[in-house]
């Protein structure tokens, strides 16, 4: 189908149906352009919990939508590829986590937000990578602490706050593939460029970093910072509103591997425009959950957003 076609298809259906559409900054380009909303994980879930319309379509992965339901159970909850994983929260399995957080009774888990539902049902508390360091850090120095899935932020988090929490061995496909040898190349390429990073990948690339942050602060970064060119250690989908936002900048993308220029995140790209309006128009694929994981998840995400206000 004609893309202005498709595009006004769907924004005819949003009205008609009071459908509201938020969209990750992996999302390809035209999906983020049609979005009331483009924002990292926690801007998302704060537009969840507050909209006003019937229909939450998530331009996301499952986790992010999972997580949309269980803030607005009300709401029909539609993601358009329910194929849209992530490597990060396959990675904790809810058998495995729950026996793993049985054996450590004296300790409080925290869980970044890249998890099942299920698995949030046995976190005291969700993180994004926007809010972990002060979520963190609201816990008593000698309090013991599990972090999971993601070993490379947990890491991170340790490195920063000084605590030694319990690390599960989870990691992101994407970031885990960006190597500290593709960005030295890229430095000598770009000596004047300074090197973003998301917190999701190995230590010997935050080390190199200038900035590391989520998505969205990577974002505001490059639109605040006065250097003109970019090395970008994250999935590619960001780059089009860094380059939408400050268009006279240069942004390079850390290719993976020798062969490959680009860092896509296989499940965040199941999403189309086609699939989106496909799933606008026959209000499925939709997030189902129970009641009783609704209620068990709902609270450690609540306390997040509590603790993330005023930031
Ligand atoms: P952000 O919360 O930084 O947007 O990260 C989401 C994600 O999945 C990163 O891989
Ligand atoms: Fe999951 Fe990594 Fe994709 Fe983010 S980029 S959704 S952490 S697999």
């Amino acid at each position: 189908m004609d893309r202005k076609i498709l595009i006004e298809k769907i924004l005819n259906i949003k009205k008609e149906k009071n459908a509201v559409i938020l969209a990750h900054y992996y999302q390809v380009g035209e999906i983020q352009d049609i979005a009331d909303y483009i924002g990292d994980s926690l801007q998302l879930s704060q537009k969840a919990a507050e909209t006003q319309a019937d229909i939450i379509v998530f331009a996301g992965v499952h986790f992010m939508a999972e997580t949309a339901k269980i803030l607005s159970p009300s709401k029909k909850v539609l993601l358009p590829d329910l194929q849209a994983g992530c490597s990060l929260a396959a990675s904790a399995p809810e058998a495995e986590f729950s026996a793993f957080v049985k054996e450590h009774p004296d300790h409080k888990v925290i869980t970044y937000i890249n998890c099942t539902a299920a698995v949030k049902t046995w976190s005291d508390v969700i993180v994004t990578s926007s809010n972990a360091v002060k979520i963190v850090e609201s816990f008593p120095k000698d309090q013991k602490l599990i972090f999971a899935p993601d070993k490379n932020l947990g890491a991170y988090i340790n490195g920063l706050t000084g605590r030694n929490m319990l690390l599960w061995d989870g990691a992101c496909e994407v970031h885990e593939t960006i190597r500290t040898e593709s960005i030295l190349k890229l430095k000598i390429q770009y000596p004047e460029a300074k090197l973003i990073a998301h917190p999701e990948c190995k230590q010997p690339v935050l080390i190199l970093a200038d900035f590391v942050g989520s998505t969205a602060a990577m974002l505001d970064f490059t639109v605040k910072d006065p250097c003109q060119k970019f090395i970008v250690a994250t999935e590619t989908g960001i780059i089009h509103q860094m380059q939408k936002l400050s268009p006279d900048k240069q942004f390079i993308v850390v290719p993976s591997d020798e062969t490959c220029s680009c860092n896509d995140c296989p499940y965040m790209k199941l999403n189309t425009l086609e699939k989106l309006y496909l799933c606008m128009l026959h209000e499925t694929p939709e997030i189902i959950l129970s009641d009783d994981v609704i209620e068990k998840a709902r609270k450690p995400i609540v306390r997040m957003l509590e603790l993330s206000k005023n930031k």
